[in-house]
């Protein structure tokens, strides 16, 4: 008999608050939509007294997933507790977790607090979440570096006050298999009260153990895992979702677990995932990166074409990559490509239909065979996540050997066509400062990373970009077979998140102030980019300095490429 494991998925909270991976509403509520088709038990969707964004993000995903567990996260303060549980209230099956550190490590230096004064936090914080629900989960801060004895007294003290699931985090990705089964078995031993809840682990992958330590604990008795799509959260990331099931999977016959999720639902979310966040997963990544089913000795391939199993100890199609190749070309219609789609696990309708066969009939235009991982890249590049307040009417750059490089920008907002010209040391950089003209956005680009998404020549470019505008990240990205349209149109998918951002939070009134550039180009676009004649003459005039040598851009914080002096 198999044990049933409940997957906690906390990609929206802790994988999300890890640097370049956060994601804005619209983007949580789609990789929330994912992880129910996934299959996992629970979603953590985030912390709601971290911003305000946050919390409007956890509350949406309550209101529109309704199958798993909704969590939302919350130290052990009132106010947390209280903003929480407003934010899942509306969840069909809402779940309040509430945490606090219990290593002397970390109770002396970051909470300057005594053993009991964590106790009695814990027995507080679990009696007000149990006020509110009777899902509640306490989680004990750096379990894995804490005392034993006062461990167990904690989780004890958090069981008596109502805890439904306890959570034994190994935070700072320290402990090693031996170990943590260990001290799982120790808090079944000694803690009686714990067989009423449900044990759960959660550990970071700091020396590389996370999926191993989860797996021991699973052993040791632990009936919940937290983990995340791809393994990403903060430092070195989380336990990875799909190492962590496929692992229980293979090897049921010496696992005797089962878990709830449609394995062939695996490769989507973390293509769906590194498309949101533009982290690509690595190739040699376990399970789901490109060379996780590639032979390439010829002894491997020859033993592969005798007999799959002699080196696949899984099957590249029992965690949803297809292998079936059939090619799509620029005669191919519209009713092929949504076939095609739907076999790739995009059933996608119109008008997301229209726009993908739009792009794909663009892109065959360019490109002799047109594999699986274009068609990916294709929809993904169609998804609309945010309103297009700037969309790309046409761009011409020069690139060579001889500086620098032009561009020339054509945009359209809300039916009108604005060009701006500019020069950089490189294409991209001289297409980035025409778009800047245009919406008055300043952009420093804090990333930027380009792939070919398939093989060839005329393979196509995916570009991811992270955006700082005025002190807010966001990120934006792109395919085409030309990389620099790509480079621009990512940039500008950036900008126009920026907008939709600074849009949301003035419908929503909230008295925050606003990223100063958002809220000026929410202005323009709003205003029907009805710029008061003088700020119009002073940006003209600002232009035309730019266009004859006016001020030096910023260099060298901008990352790989720079936005150099105008000439
Ligand atoms: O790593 C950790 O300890 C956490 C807890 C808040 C569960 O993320
Ligand atoms: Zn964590």
């Amino acid at each position: 008999m198999s044990h049933r494991i409940t997957i906690f998925d906390t990609t929206l909270r802790d994988g999300e608050q890890s640097p370049g991976c956060s994601m804005n509403l619209e983007e949580k509520v789609r990789m929330a939509r994912q992880l129910d088709a996934l299959g996992v038990d629970v979603i953590e969707a985030g912390f709601p007294i971290a911003s305000e964004d946050d919390y409007r993000a956890v509350h949406a995903v309550a209101r529109e997933v309704r199958r798993p567990v909704i969590a939302a996260l919350a130290r052990t303060t009132r106010d947390d507790i209280e903003r929480a549980w407003r934010a899942i209230e509306p969840a069909a099956r809402p779940r309040l977790h509430t945490f606090v550190a219990t290593s002397d490590l970390h109770i002396q230096h970051k909470l300057r607090k005594t053993r009991d004064e964590v106790l009695d936090m814990t027995v507080e914080a679990v009696r007000l979440a149990r006020s509110f629900t009777a899902d509640v989960e306490f989680s004990a801060e750096d379990a894995t570096r804490s005392d034993i004895e006062f461990l167990c007294r904690v989780v004890a003290a958090a069981v008596e006050a109502g805890a439904t699931t306890i959570n034994i985090p190994d935070t700072v990705g320290y402990t090693v298999p031996s170990e943590f089964s260990r001290i799982i078995r120790t808090l079944q031993e000694r803690v009686t009260g714990v067989r009423n809840a449900v044990l759960s682990v959660h550990c970071h992958n700091d020396l590389g153990l996370a999926v191993a330590n989860s797996v021991a604990a699973v052993e040791a008795g632990a009936r919940q895992v937290e983990c995340t799509v791809n393994g990403i959260g903060e430092r070195a990331g989380n336990a990875s979702l799909e190492e962590i099931v496929m692992a229980l999977y293979v090897r049921r016959d010496i696992l005797p677990f089962a878990t709830g999720v449609v394995t062939a639902e695996i490769y989507k979310s973390s293509q769906l995932l590194s498309s949101i966040t533009g982290m690509h997963v690595q190739a040699n990544k376990a399970v789901v990166g490109k060379n996780a089913f590639a032979h390439e000795a010829g002894i491997h391939q020859d033993g592969v074409l005798k007999e799959r199993r002699t080196y696949e100890i899984m099957t590249p199609e029992s965690v949803g990559i297809k292998t079936n190749r059939l090619v799509l070309g620029k005669h191919s219609g519209r009713h092929a490509l949504g076939k095609k789609l739907a076999d790739l696990g995009y059933p996608l309708a119109r008008p997301d239909l229209d726009r993908a066969y739009t792009r794909f009939i663009e892109i065959a235009d360019q490109k002799k065979e047109i594999f699986d991982e274009d068609l990916i890249a294709i929809v993904h590049d169609g998804m609309r996540d945010v309103p297009e307040v700037f969309r790309m009417k046409s761009l011409q750059a020069s690139a060579g050997t001889q500086k620098p490089s032009t561009a020339t920008v054509i945009l359209e907002a809300e039916g009108r066509e604005r060009v701006a010209c500019a020069v950089g040391d490189g294409p991209v950089a001289a297409a980035y400062t025409a778009i800047d003209s245009i919406t008055g956005f300043r952009g420093r680009l804090l990333d930027y990373s380009i792939r070919a998404v398939s093989r060839g020549r005329d393979a196509i470019g995916e570009v991811s970009v992270h955006v700082d505008f005025d002190g807010r990240t966001f990120t934006g990205k792109a395919a085409s077979t030309d990389v620099v349209d790509a480079s621009a149109r990512a940039y500008l998918h950036a900008v126009n998140k920026g907008l939709g951002l600074a849009r949301a939070l003035d419908a929503a009134e909230t008295p925050r102030p606003l990223p100063l550039a958002a809220g000026r180009a929410a202005d323009r676009a709003r205003g029907e980019l009805q710029v008061a004649p003088r700020a119009q003459k002073q940006a003209a005039e600002t232009r035309e300095d730019e266009a004859l040598g006016g001020p030096t851009r910023v260099a060298g914080s901008e990352g790989q490429i720079r936005l150099i002096s105008l000439v």
